[in-house]
């Protein structure tokens, strides 16, 4: 039987659906709410309560730290998979047989060149600007070699689009480090993976030979793979919002970036490693960044430290910590970040304060730590985490369009001056 919730209001009751996910979970349809109530309205900043759509893409369980993408566990995924089949499973909604992925990959190939006068976009910049928002304004900039609107009802101009952006898009992101070491721009090698050619076009030198190393391959895609998707998060929910004004697919996922870049979404990767660098330079005194994260006239925040969504434990900081060993081991790298951050977490771990607050290491708290063993510099970090998160981007925003969701638009209760007159400038 299908459950419904009644809500009372000044003694007249109204009811409301209650919807089922495939997980079980509940969520109260308050579609009609306004409309029945004559203008009431809910409050709930930060969204902590309110679902804004019904996904089948990705499920999170945050008591009990699953997550799975389109039903797949992510520990399956991050050990089995590659994250070319990860983007067209989240994409698409099922693993390609072994024609869709040659045919996604060759695609992808072809379209994996950018307009020349990119270049003279990005030669505005100056070398320091944060990669960043070079790469959210080269999102932006793309429409305007592409400015053919997608129509959605068309399948072919959607995976077209969806191509483009996944064959331009690393291109762009290794031109904005290239930039910031004074190295020529390329375009990789068609004849690469999608995870080798990208660390290719970083990496590669004008005088020396590419060195190709399928440890630093597998840690890469595995990263990527871990950061594919994460359901309704800040820089999704943006990349939908901005898509359902019915702006195309570039520009809402240069938006979703922009988003992405704070501190306390993926920008937090950057961070947690300067935090981690700070903590030694002061002497590795971990107590003592821990009571000044608890001190509530403190700012700061153990970053890499907590989540909206998972009490329990984050299962890609799982993973990821063992890849941080495993991948400092295999490359003979000691670094002493790992253990601070190691006596962090133990520390944070075992402290009330964290315990009864549910704060655990997220998926940035480690990422850095493999990010910086394969030479990446901090400020490419959440150009990492953007990578990975592309498909999972270009998913939410394909299933937003194909289910023709209305345009994004919140409500509000307002609390300002109530109407009063105009009063001249000189009677002020
Ligand atoms: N260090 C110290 N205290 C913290 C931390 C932290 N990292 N995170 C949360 N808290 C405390 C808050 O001060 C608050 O305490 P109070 O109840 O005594 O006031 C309580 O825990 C709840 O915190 P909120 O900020 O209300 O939790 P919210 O769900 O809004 O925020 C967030 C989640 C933004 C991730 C937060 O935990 C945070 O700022 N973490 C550090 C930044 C970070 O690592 N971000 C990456 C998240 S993962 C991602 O986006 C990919």
């Amino acid at each position: 039987m299908s459950k419904i919730a009644t809500l009372e209001i000044d003694g007249n009751k109204y009811e409301f659906p209650i919807i089922e996910g495939t997980e079980k979970e509940l969520g109260i349809d308050i579609k009609t709410l306004r409309g029945v109530t004559g203008g009431v309205t809910t409050i709930d900043p930060g969204y902590k309560n309110t679902g804004s759509c019904v996904s089948g893409i990705t499920f999170l369980d945050g008591e009990k730290g699953v997550l799975r993408y389109r039903g797949y566990s992510i520990e399956e995924l991050a050990e089995k998979a590659d994250f070319l089949e990860v983007a067209y499973l989240l994409i698409f909604g099922e693993l390609p047989t072994a024609a869709e992925l040659e045919k996604f990959d060759r695609d992808i190939k072809e379209e994996s060149h950018v307009d020349e006068d990119m270049k003279k976009i990005l030669d505005g910049f100056p070398k320091s600007a944060h990669p960043m928002g070079v790469l959210s304004s080269l999102t932006s900039a793309l429409i305007a070699f592409n400015p053919g609107s997608v129509d959605v009802d068309s399948e072919e101009e959607m995976y077209n689009a969806i191509v483009k952006i996944l064959a331009k898009f690393p291109v762009l992101a290794a031109w904005t480090m290239r930039k910031r070491k004074s190295l020529p721009l390329d375009y990789g090698d068609n004849s690469l993976g999608y995870v080798q050619n990208l660390h290719k076009m970083m990496f590669a030198r004008p005088n020396k030979a590419y060195e190709s190393n399928n440890l630093v391959y597998d840690a890469l895609d595995k990263l990527l793979i871990l950061h594919a998707d994460h359901e309704q998060n800040c820089s999704t929910s943006t990349v939908r919002i901005v898509g359902s004004s019915h702006a195309g697919l570039f520009a809402s996922l240069s938006a979703g970036m922009s988003a992405l870049w704070g501190p306390l979404h993926g920008g937090a990767n950057q961070a947690v490693i300067e935090m981690l660098e700070a903590i030694k330079e002061d002497g590795g005194d971990t107590a003592k960044y821990i009571a000044k994260a608890k001190d509530k006239n403190d700012p700061f925040r153990l970053m890499g430290f907590g989540h909206r969504v998972y009490k329990n434990f984050d299962p890609r900081a799982k993973i990821i910590k063992t890849s941080a060993e495993e991948i400092l081991e295999d490359l003979g790298i000691e670094d002493p970040v790992l253990d601070i951050a190691k006596g962090l977490a133990k520390v944070a771990l075992e402290d009330e304060y964290f315990i009864q607050r549910k704060l655990y290491p997220n998926v940035d708290f480690y990422s850095g730590i493999i990010y910086r063993a394969l030479g990446i510099p901090t400020e490419m970090f959440t150009v990492m985490f953007a990578l990975g998160r592309l498909p999972g981007w270009i998913a939410q925003w394909r299933e937003m369009r194909l289910r023709k969701e209305p345009i994004g638009r919140p409500r509000q209760i307002y609390i300002g001056e109530n109407i009063r007159p105009f009063v001249k400038v000189e009677n002020r």
